[in-house]
């Protein structure tokens, strides 16, 4: 067994990495040499004001697009389009309505050559991690918003990334929900031992669940910042320490 190797996984290191877009025939520069390490295992939250191209950069990372400049490596290794050691979860779970929970998170193992049985009895595996033991049968248009995103990481996880790409996943949920599912993916991301890269516009959320917090900022010339929020585990959001947190990151936009 190669030690180094397994401690290295889900590390994700981006070198210089740069990429625009043409508009009205003009290059919008959207990130800029931008430097990043991420330890296997950690989350970091990636915050920023609309267009401020966080999206772009998770696409990246997911190697769904690629930058202009610069490079991503998972593990030391160059991304190369997508793969199965990254799964992505967007904010719309994307649901197959003709199939059932069972069939939905099962469907992508079929795919992959695993047989109908190995499939289901994964798939069940994370639709309990996920809380959904008693839904497998029922069809997407019978859940909840927050009941069809858990299928949607339960989808993901099943291919058992190593890195978890989250687009804004709770972005659409009730507040109430989303506090529950706050929670579940802190447990769903210790249980799985899985490196979580989390697209958020609420700052709150961003550390409850991470332990860096890269602020991409929309002005140019402005350079983004990484933050450590080094508060203990289960986090309470009434706790002095996490509040001061909050004012730090609110400031960190010019907001009191
Ligand atoms: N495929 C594309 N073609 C042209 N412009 C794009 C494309 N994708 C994103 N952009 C532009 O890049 C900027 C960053 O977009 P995005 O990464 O989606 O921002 P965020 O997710 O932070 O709101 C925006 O100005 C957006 O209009
Ligand atoms: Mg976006």
């Amino acid at each position: 067994m190669n030690v180094v190797e397994d401690t290295r996984r889900g590390e994700v290191t981006v070198r210089d990495l740069s990429k625009s877009f043409a508009l009205n025939g003009q290059r919008l520069p959207v990130l800029r040499n931008l430097q990043l390490d991420i330890r296997g295992g950690e989350a970091l939250a990636i915050v920023g004001p609309s267009g401020c191209g966080k999206t772009t950069l998770l696409r990246i990372l997911a190697g769904l697009d690629r930058p202009d400049t610069g490079e991503v490596l998972i593990d030391g290794h160059p991304v190369r389009g997508v793969g199965t050691e990254r799964a992505v979860i967007f904010q719309e779970p994307r649901l197959l309505p003709w199939l059932t929970v069972l069939g939905n998170v099962s469907f992508g193992l079929t795919v992959r050559g695993l047989t109908q049985a190995e499939a289901e009895t994964r798939a069940r595996h994370y639709i309990r991690l996920v809380g959904l033991g008693d839904f497998e049968a029922a069809y997407p248009r019978q859940l909840s918003g927050g009941m069809a995103q858990r299928v949607g990481i339960a989808r993901a996880l099943t291919v058992q990334p190593e890195i978890l790409l989250l687009d804004e996943p709770l972005g659409a949920l009730y507040a109430m929900t989303k506090l529950t599912m706050q929670e579940e993916l802190t447990r769903i991301w210790r249980e799985e031992k899985v490196t979580m890269v989390l697209v958020t516009h609420d700052l709150e959320e961003a550390i409850y669940l991470s332990d860096w917090v890269l602020v991409l900022p929309k002005a140019k010339g402005a350079l983004p910042r990484l933050i450590e929020i080094d508060l203990p585990r289960p986090r309470d959001r009434s706790e002095s320490r996490f509040v001061a947190m909050r004012k730090r990151l609110m400031a960190e936009f010019g907001l009191h």
